[in-house]
């Protein structure tokens, strides 16, 4: 028996009548097919060949408080007594909104949906109708959602990408109409100085910047120090709405996001992910002048925005994040710097260019000759056969890190699972 067996028979039936064998283009996982997850509890999965895991991957987010944590549950399971969706309010929905205006700095008003890319489409309309204007900046490597209008030059091949400048424009799906790019201006990501020559040709076009404040889909990128107040008085002094999608860095970072801990404030705000630990649930939250759009032409919808096992899911998750003033935030800190620590001692032992870079929620593991990354060109340069030998080398030993060497760190680690995550990374890395 292989230790993937069960795995890749599942796969080959899955082909067979879901198409592409996944629900989800992001879920193709080459080592050596997407795994066939049985059940998660905590920090760990188990496969459907048995095999146990530590899991680094999260859904891609939502997990951080780990797999299934009960009192999100037990909430869920509460509301699932009254009804899902009524079309109309209900007192949760409301007592949930005052909780998030609270903990939220750009927070003044806020609006539930399902998905990342449903509430990065909301931010930008609502920004298109506060401003009049049309044209939308976003950086190469970062990720807003695969509808039409945004999903260009997410992970474009350098070759087609234009000069660090100006980069193209990049669709990144067939059956994307060509016309999009119009709409769209791609900037490299920690440059100010390109970032202000752009406005100050084209400022007047610009409706909004919309950005992951810490480039988590390319690298795990930080902004350098000053980029991020520098963009946010750029935005000031030309009327341009600043848009954070806070996806993943949205009560990850800090209670309050990427704007909390970086101490930036933009107009708009998107989260998903870790906001419900695995719920469908969504937020789009902003100034009251911007959110109020939608009481003057701006529409926005979904059948299914703040149902009501969505809305107990994001409560619960969220009083479990605040739980003792946020300590959940230090402990996460601590695990995610024991884990770096140790990759950067194994990569200096061994030799190897391993380079982890990132803060303790979330960081990244590249093989790269010229570190640190500063934007998506640098990232793009990394050694990728390397690093899936290196996380297929962590996979067979029982830890799940995503093929693009992100690592989502729970905030329900022991002592024992850093120490057997470090041990597969270091066999991992001897094989390398
Ligand atoms: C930064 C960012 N924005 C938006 C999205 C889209 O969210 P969803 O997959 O919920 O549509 C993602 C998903 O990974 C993301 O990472």
């Amino acid at each position: 028996m292989g230790r993937y067996d069960t795995s890749i028979a599942r796969y080959e039936d899955a082909k067979t009548v879901l198409a592409g064998g996944v629900s989800s283009n992001f879920r193709y996982h080459p080592l050596p097919v997407p795994l066939s997850i049985e059940r998660g509890e905590g920090p760990y999965l188990w496969d459907a060949d048995g095999n146990r895991y530590i899991d680094y991957v999260l859904g891609n987010g939502p997990a951080f408080l780990g797999h299934n944590p009960k009192p999100v549950l037990d909430a869920v399971r509460a509301s699932l007594e009254v009804g899902q969706a009524f079309t109309t309010v209900h007192q949760a929905e409301i007592e949930l909104a005052h909780r998030l205006v609270e903990l939220i700095p750009c927070a003044e008003l806020v609006r539930f949906d399902v998905s990342g890319t449903q509430v990065d489409q909301i931010a930008m309309r609502l920004a298109r109708a506060h401003t009049g204007r049309t044209k939308v900046i976003k950086f190469e490597g970062h990720y807003h959602g695969w509808a039409d209008n945004i999903f260009a030059s997410v992970a474009p091949a350098i070759n087609e990408a234009g000069p660090h400048n100006n980069p193209q424009v990049l669709t990144q799906s067939t059956g994307q109409p060509d016309n999009i790019r119009e709409n769209l201006v791609v900037q490299p990501f920690n440059d100010i100085q390109v970032l202000s020559d752009t406005i100050a040709s084209q400022g007047s076009e610009i409706a909004s910047i919309v950005l992951e404040p810490m480039a988590c889909n390319s690298g795990v990128i930080p902004p350098e120090p000053g980029y991020l107040q520098a963009m946010r008085k750029l935005c000031d002094d030309n009327g341009i709405v600043l848009i954070f999608d806070e996806v993943i860095t949205g009560f990850r970072l800090a209670l309050g996001g990427a704007q909390e801990r970086f101490g930036v404030t933009p107009d708009v705000a998107v989260f998903a992910k870790a906001v419900a630990a695995g719920f469908p649930m969504a937020v789009v939250a902003g100034k009251r002048d911007i959110m109020e759009g939608v009481l003057s032409g701006v529409v926005h919808g979904g059948t299914y925005n703040g149902i009501t096992s969505s809305v107990a899911a994001c409560r619960a998750s969220v009083e479990m994040l605040a739980a003792d003033g946020g300590a959940i935030y230090d402990k996460v800190e601590k695990d995610g710097q024991t884990l770096m620590d140790g990759l950067k001692e194994i990569a200096s032992r061994r030799a190897i260019p391993l380079h982890t870079q990132g803060l303790g929620q979330i960081f990244s593991t590249v093989f790269t000759e010229n570190p640190p990354l500063l934007s998506y060109r640098d990232y793009k340069a990394t050694d990728e056969p390397m690093r899936l030998k290196f996380i297929q080398g962590m996979q067979d030993r029982g830890v799940r890190v995503t093929a693009r060497g992100t690592w989502f760190v729970p905030a329900v680690l022991c002592d024992e699972d850093l120490t057997f995550t470090l041990e597969a990374a270091d066999a991992a890395a001897g094989e390398i």
